[in-house]
């Protein structure tokens, strides 16, 4: 049934607000006929400003105040969850049209008053039809007031002791009146007697409706209430009699109301609420009044046993009292949590709602209602943590549990990194608000992969360690306290090793292989300073292989990277490094450094000491040349080993003439080997002659000799880039060797010579020549010189 409507706009300001109707949100505002009252539930937010209510009927409008609610039959309550209040209105309330006790009809205003202090009124109709017939006697014991309505056509009701009666009439006699009266009975006092007026203005309402006499009292501690202990329970009690004398005739009308004051007391693990069995100012001995039926529930409605079993509700019934325990935290609850001194506490808040029937012997049935709040005290809470990270999984999951409803988790610090909820979303880290099972409770699910934001940590060999610091910042709402939590998890992993390298030698290249492991992302590949990426493989001309299985890198023989030694006519041993390092700190933690023998055919190494090395075939470029009669710049400079056509020359590059360039990237250091010739000329005398047909060339970057020029000692960064250039004759080889018929792919050398180098200055080369028959360049660089080749 119903809802509200808007009915309109005051105004506190001095502006004039708009608010429409159809901002009312379905279930705003909600009500509901239950067995003895109607019930309005709002779901408005009200910051800060709590919504009012007013009933309305022909008479007007009547505020619902705290004292009014409580004389008039109205209970108002702002609930512990957000923006939800509620108010129960007792068929018999004051301000309800009722027609024969079975129909009644509702009226109210819902004022609200938003942050801005403007109010919106809704008005709230409903009709309520009776759901349950009355007993001949109804008690009910609301938060706020207690009432008692009897069918008007009982007599002789029970609970009165007959001394009680006498002592009642005689009083009754001696008032002259023919109006109705009341006599309030208070334990060991004189009857009070008044008028209806009067006990008005004490908060007593009489009133009769078409079938039956309503009586209703503040509760507690009005005027001419007590409260006695009745087996261990204290009970509040008012006893009012009507009377009325109309000549010889009086009649009395016992209208006793009794409620068990009990508050619930919270036993450590759940609230209990008692009451006695019979609340004896309610029972007659002289009626033998009975206890038949007891039933419970939360929040204004009775439960099934099934259902209240399930939620770890009790009911105790002995002789004397009956007791009721919820445990804490159990469903139909709230949890209510509050920030002291970054303590999270709270306290549990249950609502009950309790029904007995008690049946006198002659059948007659009385039925008491009773709506109890009751909560535990403040108790501190600790959310808890449990670690659900699975090691293969490779991502931490913590699972943080038990808060309640009003806390809400709004950012973590991991390892001292601040992530908002979405921040943390959009990093890959996961967080997932989940329910707990089986209560109103909820937890959050934070996962976050190993390799993310956490410290890697080596404490001995071969130990991973992955360490997670969470500080969970969670609010409580609506105030929104912060409230920080910390948790840290920990993972290890044992045998964790850099990877291993296999080296193999090739005819012309050495090939590496590395199987993968699972914690190779901990290390990276390199060569020398560099990363070894596919890009560095492709532009040094290094094949790479990588599968899922194992890397395979293999090495050209003169590819960047080798170094060479032991050069000799024969062979010579070319080594290539491979290691892996830690990415930040790039400290090498393993390395293979594979040195293989190759067979020499023709080779130039550049050392970084500054020695050039070079095998060169001489008859290439004059068919015939004996390789012992060559000689550098510097004629003295003779090879260290010569064979049919090879020579091996090994020099210091400040030695044997070598000539010597700088521009402003490059130092380029060149010698020339010369051949001896010996040819028969026409004159019967042998002729020698000498040409320089092979240029040998080492050019290092400017920038990787910087010792050179600060402390005139050669150390280079990196070995040079080394060509040999062989110029070929183009014509037939003749007797008349005339130089000019040599062609050369490189332009003369005319640069600078320096004193200290002692070269003399670059000279034009003659007969250059643009067709190139054969040149060799031995090994280049990424950053090879332009013009080089
Ligand atoms: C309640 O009943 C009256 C008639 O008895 C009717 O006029 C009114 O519309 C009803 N209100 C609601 C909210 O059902
Ligand atoms: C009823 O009468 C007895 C005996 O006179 C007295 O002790 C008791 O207080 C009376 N009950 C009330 C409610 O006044
Ligand atoms: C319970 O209270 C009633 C009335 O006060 C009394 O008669 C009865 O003996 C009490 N029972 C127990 C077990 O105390
Ligand atoms: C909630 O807290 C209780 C006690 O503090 C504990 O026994 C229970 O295991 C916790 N439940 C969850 C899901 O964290
Ligand atoms: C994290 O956030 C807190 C406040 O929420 C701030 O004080 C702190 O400086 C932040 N830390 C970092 C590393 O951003
Ligand atoms: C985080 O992102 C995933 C998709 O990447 C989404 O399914 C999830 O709902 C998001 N969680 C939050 C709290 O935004
Ligand atoms: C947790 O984070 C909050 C807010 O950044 C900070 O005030 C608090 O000191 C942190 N706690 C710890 C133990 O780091
Ligand atoms: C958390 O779980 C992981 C994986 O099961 C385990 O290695 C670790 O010891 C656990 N405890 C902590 C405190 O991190
Ligand atoms: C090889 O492939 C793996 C993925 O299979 C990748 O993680 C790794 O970085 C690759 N290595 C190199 C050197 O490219
Ligand atoms: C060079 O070697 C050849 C034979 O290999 C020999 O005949 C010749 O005398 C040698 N010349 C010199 C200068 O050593």
């Amino acid at each position: 049934m119903a809802f509200g409507f808007c009915l309109g706009v005051f105004i506190l300001l001095s502006v004039w607000p708009s608010v429409t109707c159809s901002d009312l949100p379905r279930g705003a505002i909600e009500t509901a006929c239950r067995d003895r009252y109607l019930l309005v539930t709002t779901q408005l937010s009200f910051a800060g400003n709590e919504p009012r209510f007013e009933a309305v009927d022909a008479d007007g409008v009547h505020p619902i105040t705290k004292q009014y609610g409580s004389e008039c039959g109205y209970m108002f309550s702002i609930l512990p969850l957000p923006g939800h209040a509620e108010l129960r209105a007792s068929y018999f309330s004051c301000h309800t049209d009722n027609q024969d006790d079975e129909v009644f009809t509702f009226s109210f205003n819902l004022i609200t008053i938003d942050a801005n202090g403007v109010e919106t009124t809704y008005h709230v109709n409903a009709n309520c039809s009776l759901p349950l017939p009355w007993s001949p006697r109804e008690f009910s014991c609301e938060e706020n007031y207690m009432e008692v309505s009897v069918r008007g056509d009982v007599s002789g009701l029970p609970g009165t002791k007959a001394d009680n009666w006498t002592a009642a009439l005689a009083t009754a006699h001696s008032a002259a009146m023919s109006t109705w009266q009341v006599m309030f009975q208070q334990e060991g006092q004189q009857l009070t007697s008044m008028s209806f007026s009067e006990a008005r203005e004490l908060g007593y309402v009489f009133h009769l409706t078409q079938g039956r006499l309503v009586f209703r009292s503040p509760y507690t501690g009005s005027v001419m209430g007590s409260v006695t202990m009745v087996n261990g329970t204290f009970v509040e009690m008012v006893y009012p009699i009507l009377v009325s004398r109309q000549r010889w005739v009086v009649i009395m009308v016992n209208l006793v109301v009794a409620c068990s004051t009990d508050e619930g007391m919270y036993d450590g693990a759940g609230l209990v609420w008692q009451t006695p069995t019979l609340l004896s100012p309610l029972v007659s001995e002289l009626s033998g009044l009975e206890s038949s039926k007891i039933s419970f529930g939360v929040a204004g409605q009775l439960l099934d046993e099934p259902i209240t079993a399930e939620r770890g509700y009790s009911l105790d019934i002995s002789d004397t009292t009956v007791q009721i325990s919820i445990p804490f935290n159990a469903d139909g609850g709230y949890r209510k949590s509050f920030v002291m001194d970054n303590m999270y506490h709270e306290f549990y808040v249950v609502r009950l709602y309790y029904e007995q029937t008690f049946m006198d012997d002659s059948g007659v049935e009385t039925r008491l209602r009773l709506h109890r709040p009751m909560n535990t005290p403040l108790l501190i809470q600790h959310p808890s943590i449990i670690n659900q990270t699975v090691l293969e999984a490779r991502v931490f999951t913590v699972y943080l549990g038990n808060l309640s409803y009003d806390v809400d988790l709004v950012a973590v610090k991991l390892n001292g990194h601040n992530f908002t909820i979405l921040e943390a979303n959009k990093s890959g880290l996961v967080i997932t608000m989940v329910s707990q099972p089986n209560s109103n409770l909820h937890a959050y699910v934070l996962r976050v992969p190993f390799d993310s934001v956490i410290h890697k940590l080596y404490p001995t060999e071969g130990l991973l360690e992955y360490s997670l610091d969470i500080n969970y910042t969670l609010v409580i709402l609506p105030q929104e306290e912060p409230y920080y939590y910390l948790a840290s998890v920990v993972a290890q992993f044992n045998d964790v090793f850099p990877p291993v390298f296999k080296g193999v030698c090739n005819k012309k290249s050495i090939s590496f292989q590395m199987d993968h492991k699972p914690f190779d992302y901990l290390w990276e590949v390199g060569v020398g300073p560099y990363l070894l990426t596919p890009n560095l493989a492709a532009k040094r001309g290094y094949i790479m292989q990588n599968d899922s299985q194992s890397l395979i890198l293999e090495v050209p023989l003169f590819s960047v990277g080798y170094t060479y030694k032991d050069i000799n006519l024969k062979q010579f041993r070319g080594t290539f490094e491979i290691l892996s390092r830690v990415p930040k700190t790039l400290e090498v933690k393993s390395s293979l450094a594979k040195a293989c023998l190759f067979q020499t055919t023709e080779v130039i190494v550049c050392s970084t000491e500054g020695v050039v090395t070079v095998v060169t075939d001489v008859t290439l470029a004059v068919p015939g040349a004996e390789p012992n009669g060559t000689f550098l710049l510097d004629a003295t400079c003779r090879p260290q080993e010569t064979d049919d056509t090879r020579a091996r020359f090994s020099f210091g590059l400040h030695t044997c003439g070598t000539r010597v360039q700088v521009d402003h990237q490059h130092v380029t250091y060149e010698n020339e080997i010369n051949i001896e010739h010996t040819f028969q000329s026409e004159a019967p005398v042998k002729t020698r002659d000498t040409a320089s047909v092979v240029t040998v060339r080492c050019v290092y970057p400017l920038s990787d000799l910087y010792k050179l020029f600060a402390y005139w000692r050669f150390e280079a960064d990196s070995p040079g880039v080394g060509t040999i250039l062989t110029r070929v004759p183009v014509k037939i080889f003749q007797p008349n060797f005339p130089p000019t018929t040599l062609t050369t792919t490189r332009r003369p050398l005319t640069s600078t010579t320096t004193s200290n180098t002692g070269l003399s200055p670059g000279r034009k080369m003659p007969g250059i020549h643009p067709r190139a028959k054969y040149v060799k360049v031995f090994s280049w660089q990424m950053n090879q010189p332009k013009g080089t080749t």
